[in-house]
């Protein structure tokens, strides 16, 4: 289990809800009163857009898998595949740069902006509305 902290989307829906690992973001906001706009559900329109904050308790280094960083990606970051249907919608609507997509990509880490109907939680993060 992990904190998701919910910040800046409207009074009564900032809050700190326990979510399990695996579970799909969009399902943990729409189950706690946290209202994401969505349209497609499917990673292609871009409308669930959210800015993510991983946040670090107690470093577990069996939780990463890549090590080396020579963009100076941060390694402290979760293992996180992302799809490239989501890193190509990110890209086109200018949310992340196709530099940060293939970052994402070769390290198999997320972007600073993810699709909540895409975003699998792995660990405890802090979100923000995508503006
Ligand atoms: S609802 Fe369309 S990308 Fe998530």
């Amino acid at each position: 289990m992990v904190n998701i902290i919910f910040c800046g989307f409207g009074e009564d829906m900032d809050k700190l809800v326990v979510a399990k690992e695996g579970d799909l973001l969009l399902r943990v906001a729409e189950s706690n009163g946290v209202k994401i706009p969505t349209e497609c559900k499917d990673g292609m329109c871009g409308s669930c857009a959210v800015n993510i904050t991983e946040l670090h308790e107690e470093p577990n280094p069996a939780q990463y898998e890549s090590k080396v960083d020579p963009d100076g990606w941060d390694e402290q970051k979760y293992t996180t595949y992302m799809e490239d249907k989501e890193l190509d919608t990110l890209v086109e609507m200018g949310a992340i740069s196709k530099k940060e997509a293939e970052s994402a990509q070769q390290y198999a880490q997320q972007t600073p902006v993810r699709l909540a109907c895409q975003c699998i939680i792995k660990g405890p993060m802090l979100i923000k509305p995508f503006e």
